[in-house]
């Protein structure tokens, strides 16, 4: 199978910036402790921005960089946890926005790790049958809507965003996929969507289903110290996959974008992965000013990168995702 090139890309983050200091009016933390644990010192919240729009904003700035005409896409794919409807699909609403009248249009759900599958997803359409030729795939979240603002444990690590890419299939490019999902674990990292029963119920032949020992209804639940052991985990195991399978090393890498979700967790993957302080600057990160924005997180990061001129053709491009679900995904591409 060949591989892909991206053409474009965009991004939409909301103009309302939080500081770490903010958070105290809240809850008991500080800017000292969230830097130090996380690296981050700020992120952007929504402020009457919707899941859609950003996406739409994102993807817009992505079709005007490289003046690619709205009619010539032929699917969008859009990764979001934190969809404003259940139906109709983000999409579809980006669709509306944008006039993409030819698209075939799809939702994806695979948490922070949903730019890459979807990147893979797009990889696999471009070189199927020629129907597909240009994917836009979308990457947008308002986690702001998940959080409790009173649980410090949190609140301070999310933010809101999207990102978007216009791909293309390139044949004799280098392109490596991998990726899984741990279900069995995805308690660790669970936000319940609130549901309405049905006025019909028989308390007495009602199903008990399994539920996560800790859920809270509407807001997000994260066991912090076992998504750090997942994520530090997969994250270099990807990386020595997608490289072994293209038969180069890991230092052979030009850039590694990983997910933005904290600076720690970074930083121990790439120990893990005996990187030298020369070869540690091949990692971009912008979690700083962003906070974690889930899925939208690579596709941000892709774009500041293409924006400042640091992605040059030719170069190796390792992305690689981790997060709710458990899921995880990773890929080594040529810019
Ligand atoms: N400010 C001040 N104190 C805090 C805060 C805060 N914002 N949050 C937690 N604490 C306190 C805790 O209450 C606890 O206090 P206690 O000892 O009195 O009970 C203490 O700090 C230590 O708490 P831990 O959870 O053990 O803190 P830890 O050092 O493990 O760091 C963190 C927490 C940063 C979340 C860490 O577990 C981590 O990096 N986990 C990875 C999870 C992650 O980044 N998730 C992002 C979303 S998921 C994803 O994208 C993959």
């Amino acid at each position: 199978m060949n591989g892909i090139t991206i053409l474009s890309t965009g991004r939409y983050i909301p103009e309302d910036c939080v500081a770490n200091d903010d958070f105290t009016k809240y809850v008991e933390t500080s800017d000292e402790w969230i830097r130090t644990r996380t690296g981050i010192a700020t992120r952007h919240f929504a402020n009457g921005e919707s899941t859609w729009y950003m996406g739409a904003m994102a993807a817009k700035a992505a079709l005007e960089r490289e003046n690619i005409d709205p009619g010539q896409i032929d699917l969008l794919l859009v990764s979001c946890c934190t969809p404003d409807y259940l139906t109709p699909s983000m999409a579809c609403m980006i669709q509306r926005e944008l006039g993409l009248k030819n698209a075939h249009c799809i939702d994806i759900n695979c948490a922070c790790s949903g730019f890459v599958y979807g990147l893979d997803m797009a990889r696999r359409y471009l070189n199927s049958d020629g129907e597909i030729q240009t994917v836009l795939l979308v990457s947008t979240e308002r986690l702001s809507q998940m959080l409790d603002f009173t649980d410090r444990s949190t609140c301070v690590l999310l933010g809101d965003g999207a990102g978007a890419v216009v791909v293309k299939g390139r044949e004799n490019a280098i392109y490596a996929f991998s990726g899984g999902a741990i279900g069995e674990s995805g308690g660790a990292l669970n936000a319940k969507y609130p549901r309405c029963e049905s006025p019909f119920g028989n308390p007495e032949t009602r199903k008990e289903c399994f539920e996560f020992p800790e859920v809270r209804e509407k807001f997000l639940y994260m066991d912090g110290r076992e998504v750090y052991r997942f994520s530090t985990k997969v994250f270099p195991e990807m990386l020595r996959t997608c490289c072994g399978k293209l038969g180069i090393q890991v230092s052979d890498l030009d850039h590694i974008v990983p997910h933005q979700a904290n600076y720690r967790i970074v930083d121990t993957a790439i120990k893990a992965l005996g990187l030298d302080p020369e070869q540690k600057k091949k990692v971009f990160l912008n979690l700083d000013q962003y906070g974690n924005t889930g899925s939208a997180s690579i596709a941000i990061a892709l774009d500041e990168m293409n924006s400042q001129g640091l992605l040059k053709r030719g170069d190796k491009v390792a992305v690689t995702g981790f997060g709710g679900g458990l899921t995880y995904a990773g890929i080594v591409f040529e810019w």
